[in-house]
């Protein structure tokens, strides 16, 4: 089958959260399945197009789209995904695309991703090659599947091709004034309240893609509960339980080759389950690095994250200082985001000098260093669509320690409740004193070395790659593609 991406985000190119990784590597994982598989991405800026074979299509030049009122043209590149037979098409507009940020609250920030997706589909329409499914993720992705059926309805070469939308964060829903309604060059008809482009008074691009997909997907079965409902769903269930039946929960998947301690190219020391004891030299690089004390038996807890309200850092912030002066503990953070969650972590090494690091920004690096060097690993979320991390922890050996809530109630089990098949620690309650409770128990079975190391080891021999995965979206793509062709 034939089957492009279109998003925002993509691995080695650009990426701010797991989005950039999910798209880098499944459309690799369909490959290998046999499938034509093909990426579309906006060219920020940011991106180096030397370092990555990009060039630019010399008959893709200047192509001109409405943006409302304004004729805008834009320029393909093309270039391989690494180590790969994907083609990543980039759509490159530097008027919207060349600013020091991938995502803005500018005043044309919904032109930015209207330009996006009309290009991907004029891009199409030029080299005469359309997929049989458009696979478009989160908000920024949102249109593709309204634009195929209104203004491209009259283009043949679309004729046969059906539209997946997976949801990977319903916390950001790409809501803009109304006016972006005529700039995407959409009818009104279809705004007004409660309708399909309408959300809360504005035109709100997820619940377009919702209402008009083929079929809308997110990215761990639990969460595609959870968004069901009035409690997960940020307004947006009502719309969701009217698709529910094609609304699909498929697991994300992690890429081996850039995520996996005995491939892993960013550490100092490789090592896998029977040269577990290896671990502790990157343990050793890792605090050398951010500049604390090794000590083989004082735990390291490592976070990675962006710092919004969904990671639920709020929950560790009544908790630490106790923790600290309580526990033999050492904390290594790696992050950046909301002003009060910097200052918080940053309040907490000034305090803690000896056991507490931070790393305010953006390291990719590191964040491999940590994932290898810690010993437990926090993700303490208010929700989590899916969550890479933990999966990223499990494989490294490296104990996650998570509230128990979309992709992160499928993947990790908590050790208490399941001696003999635990692989990490998990709470429900979204409290500090769960936080508080389920990470005193963790410190104490790291007292107890062999219950430790079994623990590693269960979770070292998990499968979280893409196999299992890619085969449910190629099955579900199979089952749409049909669907469309027989009308
Ligand atoms: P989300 O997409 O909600 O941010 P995920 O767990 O799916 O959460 O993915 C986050 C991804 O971004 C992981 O690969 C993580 O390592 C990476 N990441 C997050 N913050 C940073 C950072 N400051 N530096 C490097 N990598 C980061
Ligand atoms: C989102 C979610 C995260 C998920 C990622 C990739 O950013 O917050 O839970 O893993 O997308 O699907």
């Amino acid at each position: 089958m034939k089957i492009a991406f279109a998003a925002s985000e993509c691995v080695p190119f650009v990426k701010t959260g797991g989005l950039a990784d999910v798209v880098g590597s499944l459309p690799k994982a369909l490959a290998a399945l046999g499938h034509e598989v093909c990426v579309f991405l906006p060219l920020y800026q940011s991106i180096a197009v030397d370092e990555h074979d990009l060039h630019a299509l010399d008959t893709l030049r200047g192509l001109a789209v409405r943006i409302g009122d304004q004729a805008v043209t834009f320029d393909v590149w093309a270039g391989p995904l690494p180590d790969s037979d994907v083609a990543v098409f980039l759509i490159d507009c530097p008027a919207y695309f060349h600013r020091p940020y991938v995502y803005s609250n500018d005043a044309d920030e919904a032109e930015r991703f209207i330009l996006f997706q009309h290009g991907v589909l004029h891009t199409m329409q030029h080299l005469a090659w359309a997929p049989d499914v458009l696979h478009g993720h989160d908000w920024q992705a949102g249109l593709l599947p309204v634009f195929l059926r209104h203004p491209y309805a009259w283009d043949r070469l679309f004729t046969e091709t059906a539209t997946l939308y997976t949801i990977h964060n319903i916390g950001y829903q790409g809501r803009f004034h109304e006016a972006a309604v005529y700039t995407a060059g959409l009818s009104y008809e279809h705004y007004h309240p409660g309708g399909p482009f309408e959300f809360h008074d504005s035109f709100c691009f997820m619940k377009t893609g919702v209402v008009y997909a083929d079929a809308v997907s997110t990215v761990s079965p639990t969460y595609a509960r959870e968004i069901q409902t009035p409690e997960g769903g940020a307004g947006l269930d009502g719309v969701l339980r009217t698709r529910s039946a094609d609304l699909h929960g498929i697991l994300n998947g992690i890429d081996p080759t850039i995520w996996h301690p005995v491939h892993d190219a960013l550490l100092p020391t490789n090592y896998d389950a029977r040269t577990l004891d290896l671990k502790a030299e990157n343990k050793k690089a890792l605090l050398a690095e951010v500049g604390l004390p090794f000590d083989e038996r004082t735990p390291v807890v490592g976070i990675i994250a962006r710092f919004t309200g969904q990671k639920g850092f709020e929950l560790l912030q009544p908790i630490l200082a106790d923790v600290l002066q309580q526990r033999r503990v050492q904390f290594v953070v790696l992050g950046s985001g909301e002003d009060h969650l910097e200052r918080f972590f940053q309040w907490a090494a000034d305090a803690f000098p000896e056991r507490v690091a931070v790393y305010l920004g953006y390291n990719d690096r590191l964040s491999h260093l940590i994932e290898a060097g810690a010993d437990l690993f926090l993700m303490p979320s208010a929700y989590e669509p899916c969550g890479l991390n933990q999966m990223y922890s499990l494989t490294y050996g490296t104990l996650p320690l998570v509230r128990r809530t979309g992709g992160l109630a499928d993947t990790v089990r908590d050790y208490h409740a399941h001696r003999d098949a635990g692989n990490g620690f998990s709470f429900d309650d979204f409290t500090p004193y769960a936080l508080y409770t389920t990470l005193n128990r963790a410190l104490e079975v790291f007292e107890d070395l062999a219950a430790w190391r079994a623990l590693q080891l269960r979770g070292m021999a998990e499968d979280f790659s893409w196999d299992v995965s890619a085969q449910k979206y190629a099955a579900l793509y199979a089952q749409l593609a049909a669907r469309k062709r027989t009308g």
